[in-house]
């Protein structure tokens, strides 16, 4: 189960993307409302269909955002990091958990209930305008993903994959290297099998497009 730990401190706070606008008395008073968590790798944090009270924050670790499809089989949505969000949907339209995020290494993580959330957000636009940025960023997302899933190919799907994650990836210099990423997780996040992966994956090597460095990919640089 879940465990909790001491506070964050208000330098730690600030380096959360989510409030990185916010005035320092208005951290020092978000500070005393979040609550710290820890869970171990493959342990589910949220769980689809289920309600929602809280909203988490991560600070560390890394989590994958997941759906089941008619078939059962898990779709990957999304990969997120240090500093990213979760769980804000189910408090905006108290409509049950849209998916299940589960921890892909120990997570630490700062929970944040409802009408806390609700309230900071009214008080303060600074912090309202950085939640509606990152919505829109995964909005712009999906609208990509249901493009590409109706009108290319897996191996161009690959190629914008990989190429979005390691551009995504922080503190890089050199050549874009994704996450540690396995042919299983890529195929459920562009929705084939792994075997059809595991083909593209080789043709873009033969191409000489994609490099390994262990279980990271290198794409090309962004010129
Ligand atoms: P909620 O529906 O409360 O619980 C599941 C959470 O997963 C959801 O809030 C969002 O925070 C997150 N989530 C759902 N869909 C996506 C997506 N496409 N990209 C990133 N995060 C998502």
């Amino acid at each position: 189960m879940a465990q909790s730990h001491k506070p964050e401190t208000i330098a730690s706070l600030r380096a959360i993307p989510m409030f990185s606008g916010v005035s320092r008395d208005a951290l020092e008073s978000i500070a005393s409302l979040l609550i710290e968590r820890g869970f171990p790798k493959n342990k589910t944090i949220v769980e689809e269909g289920a309600p929602g009270d809280y909203m988490y924050i991560i600070v560390e670790g890394r989590v994958k955002v997941t759906k089941l499809s008619g078939d059962g089989r898990e779709k990957i949505l999304e990969l997120l990091d240090v500093g990213d969000f979760f769980g804000e949907m189910s408090l905006f339209d108290e409509a049950p958990r849209s998916a299940s995020v589960k921890a892909m290494a120990q997570v630490r993580i700062l929970a944040l209930a409802r009408n806390d959330f609700l309230r900071l957000l009214s008080r303060s636009p600074d912090l309202a305008l950085s939640v509606i940025q990152e919505l829109t960023r995964r909005l712009r997302q999906v609208d990509e993903q249901a493009s590409s899933l109706s009108f290319q190919r897996v191996k161009e799907r690959t190629m914008g994959l990989l190429v979005r994650l390691a551009r995504e990836e922080p503190g890089q210099e050199g050549r874009p290297r994704t996450p540690v990423l396995t042919h299983q997780q890529i195929a459920d996040m562009i929705g084939t099998s792994r075997e059809t992966v595991t083909r593209a994956v080789k043709g873009l090597k033969a191409e000489g497009w994609l490099e390994q460095d262990g279980k990271h990919y290198l794409v090309p640089p962004a010129d």
